[in-house]
């Protein structure tokens, strides 16, 4: 349980965060007077933090009894997991640095709950409830998944045809590539390296290995801070795009001995293995931002690490090669929240509005059948409408002649 004498700072920091996030407030007022969840029970493994109690908060003021448990055993913030605590009808299963056997625990203790809808960050909680509750799985109304890794097991699931309930692949729409992962994670990401290291990023070599839509954030906050940035792509789409972008594109092992901060950012497992570890240079840092703690092999940095590993700043374990010291920073895990805040509020502002409307569509609006969704456009045109409406930015319409010309087609000579 949350210790209760940390509430007092977790309220402040929920109601800083909340500052930052007029789209869900004003999403939260109008759940408050129609309660559109009245009734249903929300379960969400999500990172635990002041943005999440706050769409937990919106959650319920629309009815539904909300759970949370952590995404990540080092991503909670403690005062925040103890100030939702005492928020009625919200329960909070999540302690920083809680073990592997904790975490467990708390996943299944809101599988216990028999959630009508789950939300994931890493799909952890849709895949035990598959797991532990199969029979629960098709009476749900839904599941939404937030990440790129998330959404590889999802669709592993669907495709060995034993997924048997609706999942919105909200890491798929507008809101998330454009917004969440370009500039959330872009930022956050160098936020947590530079809370770490208190490193001068201008003048070094920064290879940010994965150019999807995190990467591409993260390249180009790395160039925009002064460095020099080497990305490491296997799709030819992404890699020729870098290049376009103006980055050098190299495979990973010629960069490892270039780059002075490596970056794993792929959604997928082994990005940084031993070959790379020997060719390192003396005081490369190695920070992930990809969901699990499994980009940077850590089993191999052990092995190679002859001389020994020492945490010398907080989050920050010397790797002792003999002659060279590698830095792993948050021990691989995700580096934006376990070593700063995650995405700004700003950010996420946008990412639980949506998810917001999502369960209200997933609850009222026409069943869905066992299988992967993209989420409906029209919620994403509805969240940025509000944004830009609380950012006071104005559009113009189209005129009478720019709309007749849209729906007309024929022969077009020209003027
Ligand atoms: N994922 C990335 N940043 C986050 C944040 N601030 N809150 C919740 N989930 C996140």
């Amino acid at each position: 349980m949350p210790d209760a004498a940390l509430a007092a700072a977790g309220e402040d920091r929920i109601a800083w965060a909340a500052a930052q996030m007029p789209v869900l407030r004003s999403i939260r007022e109008r759940f408050a007077a129609e309660r559109p969840l009245e009734g249903v029970t929300v379960a969400a493994c999500l990172h635990v933090t002041a943005e999440t109690a706050n769409l937990v908060r919106a959650l319920v003021a629309g009815g539904a009894r909300t759970a949370l448990c952590a995404a990540n055993p080092l991503s909670t913030q403690d005062e925040v997991a103890a100030a939702l605590a005492q928020t009625d009808g919200a329960e909070v299963h999540a302690a920083r640095g809680e073990d592997a056997d904790a975490y467990v625990a708390h996943v299944q203790a809101l599988v216990a709950l028999e959630p009508d809808v789950t939300l994931d960050d890493g799909a952890d909680l849709v895949s035990a409830v598959h797991l532990l509750a199969p029979a629960h799985a098709p009476r749900m109304r839904g599941a939404m998944e937030e990440t790129t890794t998330g959404l590889l097991r999802v669709r592993q699931l669907e495709a060995e045809g034993r997924l048997r309930c609706p999942v919105l692949a909200v890491n798929e729409c507008w809101a998330e590539r454009m917004l969440n992962d370009r500039f959330g994670t872009g930022q956050s990401v160098l936020d947590g390296i530079l809370r770490a290291t208190n490193l001068l990023l201008a003048g070094r070599t920064v290879v940010v290995l994965g150019y999807g839509w995190t990467g591409r954030g993260v390249a180009l906050r790395a160039r925009g801070a002064g460095a020099a940035v080497i990305v490491c792509e296997v799709d030819p789409m992404r890699a020729l795009e870098a290049r376009m972008e103006g980055f050098e594109v190299l495979p990973s092992l010629r960069a490892a001995d270039r780059g002075d901060v490596f970056i794993t950012v792929t959604g997928s497992t082994g990005v940084l293995r031993g070959e790379h570890f020997e060719r390192m240079k003396d005081g490369a840092v190695l920070a992930n931002a990809g969901h699990f703690d499994v980009e940077i092999d850590l089993p191999a940095l052990r092995e190679v690490a002859r001389g020994g590993v020492r945490e010398v700043l907080p989050l920050v374990e010397s790797y002792d090669l003999g002659d060279r010291r590698l830095h792993l920073l948050a021990r691989g895990r995700v580096v934006n929240l376990a070593a700063a805040l995650g995405h700004p509020a700003e950010v996420m502002d946008v990412s639980f509005a949506t998810q917001a409307l999502c369960v209200e569509d997933l609850v009222r609006g026409a069943d869905r059948a066992p299988g992967l969704h993209a989420v409906p456009e029209a919620i994403d045109r509805e969240v940025a409408r509000l944004k830009l409406a609380a950012l006071g930015v104005e559009l113009d319409r189209p005129t009478s002649e720019q709309q007749a010309y849209r729906s007309s087609w024929g022969v077009h000579p020209g003027r």
